[in-house]
């Protein structure tokens, strides 16, 4: 007997039709009420409704607000300032030049020398850049303007669509033309800080990174031999065939992408120089030997950067700023799996809906959604132990730049008193070693806290090479020409006034 035709012989045939039939339609039922259950659950998650259509040049977070009201009432909420210890944000940010001195003899001859002040909210970038007097004093290009603003419709205008090519066309404009860019009809292109379109796919409403200073960088960190366990996707892309450049935006996991967003901004850059193949003043990050701050450093070293000379010794120096992305990627949280976005955008419960706060600011002013989710530890000790790291942090920072400003003080003793410019040359380089740890921890934002062991290692060799080149440069004086103490250029005092810089609203 033939098995498969066993059964007809058994049952009558239109017995088996039906449970075919009521087997397809249990089946049927079952999916669709699993499909309406998680399209619920999706949507308690994300829920909106489509009240306008975004298109891709949608800066105007307004807009999109009325699809997505609560991100856009907790993003409206980065006008807000509150303090903390080493952070947080101020009505009239604190001027860091008045409060550290020595930042000026550091920087001296630079555009830094002349105005640094605490960052504050995301609402308040552009006009904050609007109003620095290193903007006002110096001729800066149009790639300031890349982490400021809602940039993307005006590199799509200058480069006729193309968002690459008007990248490079904006970064070489001088400000004024960058920040006062119009289209045909004459409407402004350069009109909001970081919008929601920067961040986000406007049909999905997925995570994406938009910023070409990015996808550039992150494209040679990949190429690079840096070791990043933090960031599998680019590990994964390192194995395999390379034909393609690494692109975040396919090949990222949605965590790193939470990490990625941020770090379109909060980077090391530089401009580079006239007669660089690419072009003058073309925003790049220097990770094409790796993140780490001795890895960027090689980079500089073996194009021959400087960002300036100094103003007192005339070493060629370079500037750090703002690499958080970089020191968080040395730290014990990022090995820990924790993205940008957990600790500065927590989800919080709205009803039934968890939301990402997107009032992006120091998470110890909301250490309960930010830090408790993961310690349970009470709130007084969490806040104590970041402060134990930032304190710490702290006090190396101010060695270090003790040890600077002798180091810059022998240099300059040495030079006055007619010392060789050959035996000054490898303490000059000293000098650079020294400015660029320190200067790197102390223009990282979060004073340790992303990194503290890395942060202690940086500002422990800041310490040595400082030491090390006033050693050599007082070795090249006579007994009876002790180096005499260099003062920081006496400048007035940069304090903002009550009224200067206003913010957006
Ligand atoms: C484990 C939590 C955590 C992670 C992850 C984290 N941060 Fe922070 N961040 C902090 C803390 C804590 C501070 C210190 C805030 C203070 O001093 O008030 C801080 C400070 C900052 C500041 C300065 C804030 C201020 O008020 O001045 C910036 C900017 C920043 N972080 C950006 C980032 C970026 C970008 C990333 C990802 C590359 C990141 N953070 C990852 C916890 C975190
Ligand atoms: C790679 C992105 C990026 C570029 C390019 C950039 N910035 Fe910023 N800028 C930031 C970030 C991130 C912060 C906040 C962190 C901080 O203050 O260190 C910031 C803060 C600032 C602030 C407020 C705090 C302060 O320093 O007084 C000013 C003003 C500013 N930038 C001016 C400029 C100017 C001028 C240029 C061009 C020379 C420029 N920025 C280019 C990312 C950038
Ligand atoms: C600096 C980047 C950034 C900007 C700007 C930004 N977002 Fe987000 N947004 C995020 C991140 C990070 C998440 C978390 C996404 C995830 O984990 O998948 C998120 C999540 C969301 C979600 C998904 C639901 C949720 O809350 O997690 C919506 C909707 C959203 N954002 C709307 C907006 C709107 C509207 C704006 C403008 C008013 C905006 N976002 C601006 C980074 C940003
Ligand atoms: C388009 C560039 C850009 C992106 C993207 C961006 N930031 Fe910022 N961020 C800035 C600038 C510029 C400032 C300084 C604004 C000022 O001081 O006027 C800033 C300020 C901050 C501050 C200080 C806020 C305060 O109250 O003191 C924090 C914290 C911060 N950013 C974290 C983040 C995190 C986390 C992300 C990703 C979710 C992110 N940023 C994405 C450019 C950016
Ligand atoms: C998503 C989970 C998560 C969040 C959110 C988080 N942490 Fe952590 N944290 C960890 C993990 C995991 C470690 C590493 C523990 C280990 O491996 O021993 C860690 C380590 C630490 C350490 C020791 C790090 C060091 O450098 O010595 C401190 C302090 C800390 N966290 C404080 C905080 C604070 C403050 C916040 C909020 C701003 C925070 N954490 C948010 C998971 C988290």
């Amino acid at each position: 007997m033939n098995p498969l035709r066993g059964s007809q012989t058994g049952r009558p045939r239109a017995f088996w039709i039906g449970v075919v039939l009521v087997t397809a339609l249990v089946t049927i039922a079952v999916v669709a009420l699993l499909i309406s259950i998680t399209e619920r659950r999706w949507e308690a998650r994300h829920p909106f409704v489509r009240l306008v259509e975004i298109e891709e040049l949608t800066v105007d977070p307004a807009v999109w607000g009325q699809n997505w009201p609560h991100q856009y009432d907790s993003y409206l909420r980065t006008v807000d300032y509150e303090r903390t210890r080493y952070g947080g944000s101020d009505a009239v940010p604190k001027q860091k030049l008045d409060s550290d001195p020595w930042l000026r003899l550091m920087w001296a001859g630079y555009a830094f020398s002349l105005d640094y002040r605490e960052a504050r909210g995301h609402a308040y970038m552009l006009s904050d850049q609007d109003h620095t007097e290193r903007v006002l004093q110096r001729s800066q290009p149009g790639a300031c303007l890349h982490c400021h603003a809602s940039i993307l419709p005006a590199y799509n205008y200058a480069g006729q669509g193309d968002i690459m090519a008007g990248f490079r066309l904006v970064n070489q404009m001088t400000w004024n033309e960058a920040r006062n860019l119009a289209d045909d009809a004459g409407k402004p292109l350069v009109t909001h800080p970081v919008s929601c379109v920067d961040c986000h796919e406007p049909q999905t409403m997925s995570l994406r990174v938009t910023r070409p200073g990015f996808l550039n960088g992150v494209q040679v960190l990949a190429a690079s031999d840096d070791p990043v366990p933090h960031l599998p996707s680019i590990e994964r892309w390192r194995q395999g065939d390379r034909r393609e450049p690494y692109d975040p935006n396919r090949l990222a996991s949605r965590h790193e992408m939470r990490s990625f967003a941020c770090a379109q901004c909060h980077v090391e850059y530089y401009f580079t120089p006239e007669g660089d193949p690419r072009g003058r003043n073309q925003l790049v990050y220097p990770w094409h030997h790796g993140l780490k701050n001795e890895r960027q450093e090689s980079y500089y070293d073996a194009i021959g950067y400087t960002d300036w000379r100094h103003e007192i010794t005339g070493g060629g120096m370079l500037k750090a700023q703002h690499p958080e992305f970089e020191l968080w990627s040395q730290g014990i949280h990022a090995r820990a799996g924790v993205s940008c976005a957990d600790c500065h955008m927590p989800y919080e419960r709205i009803g039934a809906m968890k939301v990402s706060n997107h009032h992006v600011r120091s998470p110890l002013l909301n250490v309960a959604q930010a830090c408790q989710v993961c310690h349970n530890v009470p709130e007084g000790e969490l806040v104590a132990r970041a402060h134990a790291i930032q304190d710490r942090t702290r006090g190396l920072v101010d060695r270090a730049s003790a040890a600077l400003v002798d180091q810059i003080s022998a240099i300059k003793t040495a030079q006055d008193a007619g010392v060789d410019a050959a035996v000054l040359e490898p303490i000059l380089r000293l000098q650079r070693r020294a400015q660029w740890r320190l200067d790197w921890v102390y223009s990282e934002n979060s004073h340790g806290f992303h990194a503290s062991q890395e942060s202690a290692r940086l500002l422990g060799e800041a310490i040595d090479y400082a030491r090390q080149g006033e050693a050599q440069a007082r070795q090249a004086l006579r007994p009876d020409q002790p180096p005499r103490r260099v003062e920081p250029p006496a400048m007035p005092s940069a304090t903002p006034t009550a009224e200067a810089p206003p913010g957006p609203r």
